[in-house]
């Protein structure tokens, strides 16, 4: 496994692996790796024959009062799990590089960033977008790889592949959870025990909401209703959003009806969780 940090010296290591008709895939992360990163490098690993993991910590990605600083990381472990997975590069630039004196081009996603996380977290998906864009030009992939927690970014990504003529294809991944549900998150370091305990209520909520919509139930307002008093329950510090959406769209459904996205954000502590499922009604 080789750790590149320089932009030009990959491009020019992934032209000639290109060149010999191998195949790339991509697994974008910002590092502190956990079971959810890993099954997406195991499934690179299984469907080409170069993989590439970028670690990068995107600044544009977060909002002046959020966690950029304090985002974990630790290379050095991130690096050995890449290796146990099989990875063949590292890619692993620094700000200056991807953002140099300068820097002024910005890719936006229009309508689809600014509902969900996007309402609360105003120019995140652009900095995702931008930073995405990026990484898809220095490494050129032919598949790249997202999880399912991450549902909204995902559906973004996807709509700027198709609407750029980006030639590569986007693989959505299931989330990985703890045993307890929990969705695996590299800020799940950040809740205290107390805290860690509580969280699983959000994926308690899910559950729920499936089961009810399964028996029949097409109000959506009446299953926020149960979600909502359900994580209460659990003492969280801010519900910023539980909302059904169409998981196309994500524009908000009254009544249950084909595939619906249920979402939701939950600050505990110091964290700001999100999880969802997908519903067929
Ligand atoms: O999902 C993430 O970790 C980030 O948003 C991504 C896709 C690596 C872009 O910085």
């Amino acid at each position: 496994m080789k750790i590149i940090k320089s932009i030009k010296k990959i491009q020019q290591i992934l032209a000639k692996e290109r060149l010999k008709g191998r195949s790339i895939g991509f697994v974008p992360t910002m590092g502190a790796l956990h079971e959810g990163h890993l099954s997406l490098i195991r499934q690179a690993r299984r469907e080409n024959d170069i993989v590439v993991v970028s670690i990068f910590v995107n600044p544009t990605q977060f909002g002046p009062k959020e966690d950029f600083k304090k985002y974990p990381r630790n290379f050095k472990k991130d690096a050995l799990l890449c290796e146990k997975c099989g990875v063949d590069f590292i890619f692993y630039p620094d700000a200056k590089a991807m953002y140099p004196k300068g820097y002024k081009t910005y890719v936006n996603v229009e309508d689809l960033g600014n509902v969900l996380c996007g309402k609360s977290r105003p120019g995140h998906f652009k900095g995702v977008a931008t930073v995405v864009t990026k990484l898809f030009n220095i490494i050129g992939p032919d598949l790249a790889y997202f999880g399912s927690k991450d549902a909204q970014q995902a559906i973004i990504i996807k709509r700027m592949v198709e609407d750029l003529n980006m030639p590569l294809k986007i693989k959505v991944m299931p989330t990985v959870r703890e045993k307890d549900g929990l969705a695996m998150s590299s800020r799940n370091i950040y809740l205290n025990k107390k805290e860690r305990k509580a969280a699983t209520a959000l994926f308690h909520s899910l559950k729920a909401a499936e089961k009810f919509i399964k028996k029949g139930e097409k109000d959506a307002g009446k299953i926020i209703h149960l979600m909502r008093r359900m994580i209460q329950e659990a003492q969280p510090k801010k519900i910023d959003y539980i909302e059904i959406v169409d998981a196309q769209s994500l524009l908000p459904v009254k009544k249950i009806k084909g595939k619906v996205l249920i979402a939701l954000a939950v600050w505990f502590g110091k964290a700001r969780l999100i999880d969802n499922i997908i519903v067929h009604g």
